[in-house]
């Protein structure tokens, strides 16, 4: 008989921006600044996302759409392949995402696409340490997930491929 295997993720549910430390207050903050910079004149959707560094810099990007649709790309995965590439031994040690409609200023309750927590997936693996993803939630709450690994369990990474 098959047997269950439960997975349990962790969510912090935060009530507010007065219940984030300082440097996840500063990252939530450049990643809605991010959003304004969002090429998205078909989706008009602008996404900002936000890495904080372990330098305590903080390296931002955008969504970035094309007249190809799937040409463009989310702003988690345009701050995290920018930030690989310009300092490439640098560990994340937070990442923030924010999103809103083109004419609204509020930001929407909005986690990242699949594509995208395969890619924070990779970095996270890669510098073996987690990184917590901070997210607006419903109703001015937020939410922090302590690792990207409680955002995709069962995670395919190079590990899975040295297995064959
Ligand atoms: N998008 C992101 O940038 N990040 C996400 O997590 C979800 C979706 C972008 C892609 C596209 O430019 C627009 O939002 C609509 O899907």
């Amino acid at each position: 008989m098959a047997t269950a295997l439960q997975i349990t993720i962790q969510i912090d549910v935060l009530t507010g921006a007065h219940e984030l430390s300082e440097l996840e207050q500063q990252t939530m903050q450049m990643a809605e600044e991010a959003a304004n910079d969002a090429y998205a004149p078909y989706s008009n959707f602008y996404v900002g996302a936000a890495l904080l560094l372990e330098n305590g810099s903080l390296f931002k990007g955008s969504n970035q759409e094309n007249a190809a649709y799937p040409s463009g790309l989310c702003a988690e995965r345009t701050a995290l392949f920018a930030m690989s590439a310009h300092f490439p031994k640098q560990k994340v040690k937070l990442i923030a995402v924010a999103a809103r409609r083109q004419h609204q200023l509020h930001y929407l309750p909005v986690t990242p696409c699949g594509a995208c927590r395969q890619v924070m997936s990779e970095y996270e693996f890669k510098q073996q340490e987690a990184i917590p993803v901070l997210l607006h939630g419903p109703d001015g709450t937020f939410y922090r997930c302590r690792s990207v690994q409680d955002l995709l369990p069962l995670q395919f990474t190079k590990d899975s491929l040295l297995k064959l």
